[in-house]
């Protein structure tokens, strides 16, 4: 479709003008290419066009949340953000390329990021709400769902690019001399997760005064001695790792209990594959009853105890079981995965999954269309087998329900990313 100047007298004729083209997905390769060509001009081309489409594609969805999720004071919050982050950027559409407008659209970008940096804790907020004032049944739930993952994986890709474009040609250097941008062209995965290890074990001995020990083992087929190194953004490999440090410590000090001798140490091992580099990491600390695998990225889905109001304002995303989701859309991002097995009574391997050639992680990016406006508003098929519990009640629990446990503070979950 060509893209046309058209000069829409309001926000609504806007988005719906941006939201008929799709993202263009960019892979890590064409990131570092472009980051190594370096052409401003070029940046601001592409970006003046992409940002509204992506901000576009995903607003439109935002729209058809259920009615009684939109009234919710933060996702007003969160739409007016949007709203007026759309503003800013297609002021850009039609000014002359000036090295002042180059200048502009960088601030203008600074403002954007961090008017939205705390939009994953607001969004959650909103949730919260709807759960505190309404009964949520489970197509709207089902509809969240989808939603969420939807909305925070564009919200990484919008990031992405914005961090990009201000690293590159911000004029702040990000400390990192081989970064381009925000990519580490020989990032040491290694490094990363002992990083990750230490930050997770600071709060782990915070909370509990002890923490298991980190047996990190490599294994690569190409280079037996030489440590696996991938072209990536550390900040998100250090995100996921750091999120499972924190499961896997939690559940190890639970399980063997705070009077324990010794806890069983985490073992990471990293392997270097032709397709994937994997990052596993096994813990022994009791595993997870295989009835609550389907809920674990789910969400509102977690086992520690519900913080207290006040708590959600000063320690962001503290019990709203946001870890293992948020982790899992930054390993898919780039064609990535996260995956959880457990036995119970024993304990639980992750395994994270990263493509190994930059040229084949692509960016996966929502798309708004007939088929994702169709899942609101689609009923929930009927069950054609049957369940194990008979009734409802007992999924609700487990999706709604915050159970007794104790749980690692999150004062380490900045916004890394
Ligand atoms: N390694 C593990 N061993 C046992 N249970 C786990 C493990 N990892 C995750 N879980 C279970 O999955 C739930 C969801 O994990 P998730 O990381 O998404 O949220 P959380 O840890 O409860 O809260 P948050 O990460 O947002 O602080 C946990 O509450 C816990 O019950
Ligand atoms: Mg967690």
């Amino acid at each position: 479709m060509k893209f046309t100047r058209v000069c829409f007298s309001n926000i609504g004729k806007m988005l719906d003008f941006y939201s008929q083209f799709n993202p263009s997905p960019l892979s890590i390769k064409q990131f570092i290419d472009f980051g190594l060509s370096a052409c401003e001009r070029k940046s601001f081309i592409f970006l003046r066009k992409e940002l509204p489409v992506r901000l576009a594609n995903i607003m439109k969805e935002i729209h058809l949340l259920p009615e009684n999720l939109l009234r919710m004071p933060s996702v007003g919050i969160v739409n007016n953000m949007y709203v007026t982050s759309f503003q800013e950027i297609i002021e850009f559409e039609k000014v002359e390329v000036s090295d002042n407008t180059l200048d502009k659209f960088c601030q203008a970008l600074v403002k954007i990021r961090n008017r939205h940096t705390d939009i994953v804790q607001t969004m959650a907020q909103g949730i919260l709400e709807l759960k505190d004032s309404h009964d949520v049944d489970a197509q709207t739930e089902n509809s969240i769902q989808y939603f969420l993952d939807r909305f925070y994986m564009s919200r990484i890709s919008i990031r992405m690019l914005i961090n990009q474009h201000t690293l590159l040609f911000g004029g702040v250097l990000n400390g990192h001399n081989r970064h381009i941008g925000c990519i580490d062209p020989h990032c040491d995965v290694i490094s990363v997760v002992k990083d990750a290890y230490e930050n997770a074990r600071f709060l782990c001995d915070q909370y509990y005064m002890a923490s298991p020990d980190l047996v990190v083992k490599q294994f690569n087929s190409t280079a037996v001695n030489s440590g696996i190194k991938i072209i990536y953004v550390p900040s998100h490999l250090y995100h996921m790792l750091f999120e499972l440090f924190k499961n896997s410590m939690r559940a190890v000090m639970e399980h063997c209990g705070v009077d324990a001798d010794n806890y069983p140490p985490l073992e990471v091992t990293v392997i270097q594959g032709k397709e994937d580099i994997c990052v596993k990491m096994s813990d022994r600390g009791g595993g997870i009853p295989r009835s609550q695998m389907d809920y674990l990225f789910k969400y509102m889905y977690s086992t520690a105890p519900q913080p207290s109001k006040s708590d959600a304002h000063t320690v962001p995303l503290a019990g709203y079981g946001y870890g293992l989701p948020l982790s899992r859309l930054y390993a898919r991002y780039f064609h990535g995965d996260l995956v959880l097995l457990s036995c119970e009574g024993f304990g639980t391997d992750a395994v994270v999954y990263l493509k190994a050639l930059s040229n084949e992680a692509n960016e996966l990016l929502p798309i708004f269309n007939k088929t994702s406006s169709k899942f609101y508003r689609t009923s929930l098929p009927t069950a054609d087998w049957s369940s194990q519990c008979g009734n409802s009640m007992a999924t609700r629990q487990l999706t709604m329900g915050h159970n007794q446990g104790h749980r690692l503070p999150n004062g380490l979950r900045a916004n890394h990313c």
